[in-house]
């Protein structure tokens, strides 16, 4: 970065740095001047950008034709029209969100919030499987438990594989230990997948009714952090209502959907005791590569962060924030940038919640004509934005090498595989191309 000049050398407001380049001087004139010092004046319909939110100003005919001013035309981006692109299209006026689902605009896209059992970008997909407790495509193995009740002497054993819907016999269900005060019951799916409901059911021992009313569901993507489902749009655990007898079974879907490899019930009040037969309900996790946000501004400002910033010449106008490294941004700094190019810099994307994460594209940029680009990164994710996970290489686990740009305004798309589950993503810079340069999309999906 070069410095300010001691003697004002630029005209019209124009600021003067020394240091770059060969010239003795540069001037970087304010809107609306040119020339070596500033002392030209710019013309032309398209000075000062009339176009909004990044449209392409165009001059067509700098003449008159009759009373009405012609002299450009605005090229908007997808999402936006008007003479001044200055109306955000709304795309949640077209009604695509299916089965009840809650529509958002964003810039240029839109977003459908989903009612169980319905998934999909426009909600079109019912997510209806019977997950297997009953069929038992969930085996033993699968199913555990605080705890197991052992009736008659110990010779009865109400473990948790037995906890199976309509499981027929005497013994025929799970039952907590009557000492146990925090029981649970868990099922390891062995991968991801998503939940939309429950179905449960009490049984009878000894002649009695036995049953779970009251219980709250809790889950994992690992098996190490648990988070308990809750109640839409608040902060409060969800309690779902359960049984009422010892053999009718009883539905409740999970509003959002739960997308986890590990589920666990938690009992709140049980009947004499905490006795279930159950199934799950849900789906296979599929087709996952949705833009998530970066162009959209689905994910807002707030939300990118870097280990800093480069500014042209050293002026805060011409700062490459994070949050300019949105996919196709326009303008005279339309990218991130850090201070430094080395590798210990980085760009980071808040998700704000654990999503599935299957590929990133990246894209180079331009600084006053000089073309600039990532040519090779790494990606780290982590949920906490603490402890950080590299992506890898499959066969031998070194850190992966991912091939970036080779252009300025190209787009390069690199898929993860397998895909990761994280909150936050950082794209870490390895090689470059003049200068570190990144406008970027995260691809994949809200599981
Ligand atoms: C602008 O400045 C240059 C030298 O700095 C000079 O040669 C030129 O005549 C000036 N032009 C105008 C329009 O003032
Ligand atoms: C259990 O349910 C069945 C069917 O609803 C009913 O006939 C039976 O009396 C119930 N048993 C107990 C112990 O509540
Ligand atoms: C990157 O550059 C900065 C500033 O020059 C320096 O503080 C930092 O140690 C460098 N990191 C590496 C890994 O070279
Ligand atoms: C930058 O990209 C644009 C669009 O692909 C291309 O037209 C232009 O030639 C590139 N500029 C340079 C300096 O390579």
């Amino acid at each position: 970065p070069g410095d300010y000049c001691h003697e004002e050398h630029c005209h019209n407001g124009g600021t003067c740095v020394t240091g770059v380049g060969d010239d003795p001087f540069i001037c970087i004139c304010a809107d609306g001047f040119g020339g070596d010092t500033c002392n030209l004046t710019q013309t032309g319909p398209c000075v000062s950008n009339p176009c909004k939110n990044d449209g392409l100003c165009e001059v067509t005919s700098p003449t008159r034709r009759g009373d009405v001013f012609n002299e450009y035309t605005c090229k908007c981006q997808t999402g936006f029209e008007g003479v001044h692109c200055q109306i955000n299209v709304n795309e949640c006026a077209a009604q695509p969100c299916n089965n009840g689902g809650t529509c958002r605009d964003l810039d240029g896209d839109y977003t459908c919030q989903c009612p169980s059992p319905y998934v999909g970008k426009q909600c079109q997909l019912r997510c209806t499987s019977l997950l297997g407790m009953e069929g038992g495509a969930i085996a033993e193995s699968q199913i555990s438990a605080s705890s197991t009740h052992y009736g008659i002497l110990g010779l009865q054993r109400w473990g948790p594989d037995l906890a199976r819907l309509n499981n027929q016999g005497i013994v025929n269900a799970w039952t907590s230990a009557s000492h146990d005060k925090n029981p649970w019951i868990e099922i390891n799916l062995q991968k991801k997948m998503r939940l939309t409901g429950i179905i449960t059911q009490g049984a009878s021992r000894l002649g009695t009714a036995e049953y779970i009313k009251a219980f709250k569901v809790a889950s994992s993507l690992d098996g190490t952090t648990y988070a308990t489902h809750k109640v839409q749009g608040q902060r409060k655990d969800k309690v779902f209502v359960g049984n009422t007898d010892n053999d009718s079974t009883k539905t409740n879907l999970f509003e959002p959907s739960i997308v986890a490899q590990y589920v666990r019930i938690i009992p709140v009040v049980c009947r004499r005791a905490c006795t279930l037969r159950m199934e799950l309900v849900g789906c296979e996790l599929n087709g996952c590569s949705e833009p998530l946000g970066m162009k959209s501004r689905l994910i807002s400002d707030r939300h990118l962060s870097a280990s800093s910033s480069f500014r042209t010449w050293g002026i805060d106008s011409f700062t490459w924030h994070p949050h300019f490294a949105r996919l196709d941004k326009h303008g005279k700094t339309n990218a991130w940038s850090p201070a430094h190019n080395n590798r210990s810099e980085w760009i980071q994307v808040d998700l704000e919640k654990t999503k599935r994460i299957s590929g990133i594209v990246t894209q180079g940029a331009k600084d006053f004509g000089v073309v600039q680009f990532v040519s090779l990164f790494k990606v780290a994710y982590s949920n906490d934005g603490e402890s950080w996970n590299t992506v890898k290489e499959e066969n031998d686990g070194s850190d992966k090498l991912f091939q970036g740009n080779m252009d300025n305004n190209s787009h390069k798309k690199n898929l993860f595989e397998p895909p990761f589950y994280a909150r936050y993503v950082r794209v870490v810079p390895w090689e470059w191309h003049e200068r570190i340069t990144l406008r970027m999309e995260l691809l994949g999906c809200d599981d």
